[in-house]
This record gives C-alpha cells, structure tokens and sequence, in this order.
C-alpha cells in the first residue's frame, strides 16, 4: 500500500510522479509471487491497474510480452517513461479495468488493485485515491476482476491479486472458484498501519472489519489458475 496508506516503501522502485502510486509492500508481495511463477518468455501479461509500471517492468524484464492498463493518464504517462528507461517493451494502455484489451487473452494477469474499504457516499473515488479506496466494503474493484479476468485467462492461464485481508479474500476465493479457476492463498504478509488505515481506523474497527485492538494489516496475495 501506500506510504500514505500502507508502510515502506518497496524494493521495486521505478518512477511515480505525484499522484501516481509508488511501489509498496503489496506490490513487493505480488512481485515476488509473479517471481514463483513459471511464465515462459513470450507469455502474453497484463497488468491492471499498472501505477508506475513496476510489475509491467518486471514481466518485460523477464521477456514476457506485456500490456499494462491504467485509468490514471499519470500512471499512463509514469509507465510509459519507466518502460523507456529500463528499455523493455510495455504497450500501455488508459482505460477503465479491462476495457482496453476485451478483445484478448493473457496468459498471465496481474492485479494490485484499490481494496481499502471508504467510507463515503458510495461515489467512484477520485484523485490519488483512486489508488486504494475501494467503497464501503474495499470490493469495488474486486469483485469486477473477479468477474471479468477468467473470461481473459487463456486455459492454464494464472491470474495474480494481492488484496488485503479486511476485504474479504474468502470473496474473492469463492468467486474465482465459481468461475471454474482454481484458486488459492499463496502468499501472506502483516505490515504496519499506514496513514490512510490509522485515519479511518475507528471507522474500520466500529465496522467490525478492524479487530478492537492491532496495528497490523494482513495482504494476501490470491493465485488462481484456469484449467486447461
Ligand atoms: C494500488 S495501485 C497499484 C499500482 C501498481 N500496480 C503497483 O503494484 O505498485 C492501484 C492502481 O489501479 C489504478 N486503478 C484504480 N481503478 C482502476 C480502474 N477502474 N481501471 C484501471 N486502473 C485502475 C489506480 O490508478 C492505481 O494506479
């Protein structure tokens, strides 16, 4: 997550402008699952949701062909430069989810998505928000992924998500199972509370979403794979 919400900063550090999302422990977390996975050169990625690029990055480094897809023109903009700086290829895409690559299918998803739960009046987040505030629930963005990726997965093609345990992993599991992926947990890390979650931590915590005592969060990162 964020320095603003989360805690450090990760190991992954390509550029992130203002109002781009610099690469936290949620995107260290997936970056070391995408490290366990055995895509072959040549795999088609995507990577929704891209911020700065730091996940495309690692992909392309790998040889994979990858298109990242964001709805920030800033995080467009960001991923582009950092493409070009490290010198690997990244089409790059602004679009809303999956809306720029309907048309495809990936053998390999990646998602880092908003999952905060907001409070609010049940309106899209704006600004550098958009990054993490993901509704009431933190599923706003989760529950279409979970909707929308298996249609993208080519047959034994694997979608990666790190989410944070307040918004509901069994969720996720559930619905990707439903969807006929096989899905599991396969990573887990507790980090410190950033400033966005000690913000809204009584809010959380009357909620019941937050325990009454704790300062740590639990991201999990969710694989869920398409049978062949
Ligand atoms: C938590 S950040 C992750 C950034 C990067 N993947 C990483 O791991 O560091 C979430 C990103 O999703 C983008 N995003 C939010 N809602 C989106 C949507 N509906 N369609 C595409 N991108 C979206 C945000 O702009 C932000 O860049």
């Amino acid at each position: 997550m964020s320095p603003e919400h989360g805690g450090t900063r990760a190991s992954v550090n390509p550029l992130a402008p203002p109002g781009v999302y610099a690469p936290q422990e949620d995107t260290e977390l997936l970056a070391g699952a995408l490290s366990d996975e055995p895509v072959p050169p040549g795999a088609d990625v995507l990577d929704v949701g891209t911020g700065s690029g730091a996940l495309a990055l690692e992909a392309a480094r790998r040889g994979m062909r990858v298109t990242a897809v964001d709805v920030s023109w800033r995080a467009v903009c960001a991923t582009r430069l950092n493409a070009l700086v490290a010198g690997v290829p990244v089409r790059v895409r602004r679009g809303n989810l999956f809306d720029p690559v309907r048309d495809r299918s990936f053998d390999l998803i990646l998602a880092n998505p908003p999952y905060v739960p907001a409070p609010g009046d049940g309106r899209p987040p704006r600004g550098a928000a958009r990054a993490w505030d993901a509704g009431a629930d933190g599923r706003l963005v989760l529950d279409r992924i979970c909707r929308e990726a298996p249609a993208l997965l080519r047959p034994g093609g694997v979608l990666l998500l790190v989410q944070s345990a307040l918004s509901g992993p069994e969720l996720t599991l559930g619905h990707l199972r439903e969807a006929g992926l096989k899905a599991a947990v396969t990573r887990r890390r507790h980090i410190a509370f950033g400033p966005v979650l000690r913000a809204r931590e009584r809010w959380l915590r009357e909620r019941g979403l937050l325990p009454p005592t704790g300062d740590k969060e639990e991201l999990v990162v969710v694989r869920a794979e398409l049978p062949v």
